[in-house]
């Protein structure tokens, strides 16, 4: 009771400083810019699931034409954000985090500060940039026993079709690889208590931030840390995992010595790619022709190669053209990249002024339907990327990983993504398997249910959509 009227009393006082702070602080940010929306119901819930509407409304109307516009910001509400022409990317990429915030941007999405976590920072980025990615060349035999020992033990015996929804069991795919990546063999087991807490963990922390959003206001979310189920678990769930680290941790630094005298190293940092991987599965059942190439070019570079390494799954060209390809149509779940929140107001050469605080961003998912970039963009063309590659001399650009001047999927400039190497190597390590041992299709009586879903800024594919899955009778 006494807790009770403790929070009741620090609401009351959050409340009346708040009503203090507002009256004194300037009204929402105006732009000099065209404001795009929805005719008629222009109301927050109908941005839930129709952005892409306006997005694709401002591409056609602006962005196509070199023009920026501002449309309702839903991490930021009521103040807009700014949608802007890739003509001005090279203006901001390369920015210093102090001048133009990709983490604020980061912050604003997530909450987590606001709801009593610690923030994320460019630490993550180090761990995945010299870390990581240094070590992948390593990783990749271990790797591998991960994706098939998680395959083994989740997919159930279907000699036959059999009805299994796909979403959960490609998550635990990636939790068992990136286990084997982040804490290596001391915790990274498959039944072990990292592998379910790093399982619920990423489950509530991509719930809790949205129940939060829509059930306290803004000044309020910081109370949800007390009050709310999802969010206590979160923050529980991780302490659990400190607690789970730190001993190890205190041993890598005893053997820091050791490592280097290897060269090798290991990391944490981690982000989700099941999206990506079951939006994967799904083209591939759409484009169900290309299949017969790809597993044939499998079985070529497996059988010249006595194990999976970089090299190897770098020769797996027309897979990596499809992952590509499948990247491109759906912007690997995001309508928009390069977020930025400009830390006081920015000029750009041509005088265009963005205000402090306010976040500009480029539209993605609509830049990799542009014809002008893209021909015929809206073909699912497994081989269009391979073409590219087969035109130019230099061929670390149009790879699945690289972030080239014709996609924003990955970020660009300084904040570009540095996990899409591991994620390039650990789908591959997933599809390979999957393709080589098993059959998929949609079942009849799901042809109208959505493959993809939008939510806010996200097209995510539909995780609840069950396929159907067959053990292959004979090897590819
Ligand atoms: C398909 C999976 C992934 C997608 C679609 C993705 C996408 C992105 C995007 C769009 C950015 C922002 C770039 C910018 O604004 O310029 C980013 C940044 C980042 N990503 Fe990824 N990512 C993926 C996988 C990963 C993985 C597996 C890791 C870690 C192992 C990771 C770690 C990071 C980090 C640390 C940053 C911040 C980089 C910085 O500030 O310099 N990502 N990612």
């Amino acid at each position: 009771m006494l807790l009770i009227f403790s929070i009741a009393a620090i609401a009351i006082s959050a409340w009346l400083l708040r009503q203090n702070t507002v009256s004194r602080r300037a009204r929402p940010t105006k732009l000099n810019l065209p404001y795009v929306q929805f005719d008629g119901d222009n109301s927050a819930s109908r941005y839930v699931a129709e952005t892409e509407a306006i997005l694709s409304k401002g591409y056609a109307q602006y962005t196509s034409k070199g023009q920026p516009f501002s449309m309702r910001n839903p991490n930021d509400a009521p103040n807009p954000m700014v949608i802007l022409p890739v003509k001005y990317l090279d203006e901001v990429r390369w920015l210093p985090e102090q001048r133009m915030s990709f983490w604020r941007h980061i912050d604003k999405q997530s909450i987590l500060t606001q709801i009593g976590g610690p923030g994320i920072n460019d630490e993550v980025t180090l761990a995945a940039r010299s870390g990581m990615n240094r070590a992948l060349v390593y990783l990749i035999e271990p790797l591998n026993e991960a994706c098939v020992a998680a395959c083994t033990k989740e997919i159930p015996s279907c000699p036959e079709w059999a009805s299994v929804l796909p979403y959960p069991l490609i998550i635990k795919i990636f939790a068992g690889m990136s286990a084997c990546a982040m804490v290596g063999p001391e915790l990274g087991g498959l039944d072990s208590e990292w592998q379910s807490l790093s399982m619920r963990y990423v489950e509530a922390a991509l719930s809790a931030p949205g129940v939060v959003k829509v059930s306290y206001p803004t000044w309020l979310y910081w109370m949800s840390q007390y009050t709310n189920k999802g969010v206590r678990t979160m923050w529980k769930l991780q302490t659990r995992a400190s607690e789970l680290l730190a001993p190890v941790l205190q041993a890598r630094v005893a053997a820091t010595e050791e490592l280097k005298a290897k060269g090798q190293r290991k990391v944490k940092g981690r982000r989700n790619t099941s999206g990506a991987g079951l939006s994967m599965l799904f083209d591939l059942m759409e484009n169900p022709e290309v299949l017969p190439d790809i597993q044939e070019e499998i079985v070529r570079v497996r059988s010249a190669n006595p194990t999976w390494t970089r090299r190897a799954l770098g020769e797996l060209r027309l897979l990596d053209s499809f992952m590509r390809e499948s990247a491109r149509i759906h912007a690997l779940t995001q309508y928009t990249a390069v977020q930025r929140i400009p830390t006081e107001q920015w000029t750009f050469k041509d005088e265009l002024t963005i205000p402090a605080g306010i976040t500009l961003a480029f539209p993605s998912f609509h830049h990799n339907l542009d014809p002008a970039i893209h021909p015929d963009p809206g073909t699912f063309d497994p081989r269009r990327h391979l073409r590219k590659r087969e035109e130019i001399e230099n061929t670390h650009r149009f790879h699945f990983a690289s972030a080239s001047t014709d996609t924003m999927n990955w970020g660009s400039g300084r904040h570009a993504c540095p996990g899409r190497f591991f994620a390039q190597e650990t789908l591959k390590l997933m599809l390979v398997h999957l393709l080589t041992r098993y059959e998929f299709k949609h079942a009849d009586d799901k042809t109208g249910v959505p493959r993809f879903i939008s939510r806010n800024m996200f097209s995510i594919p539909n995780p609840t959509l069950p396929i159907l899955m067959r053990e292959r009778k004979t090897a590819p």
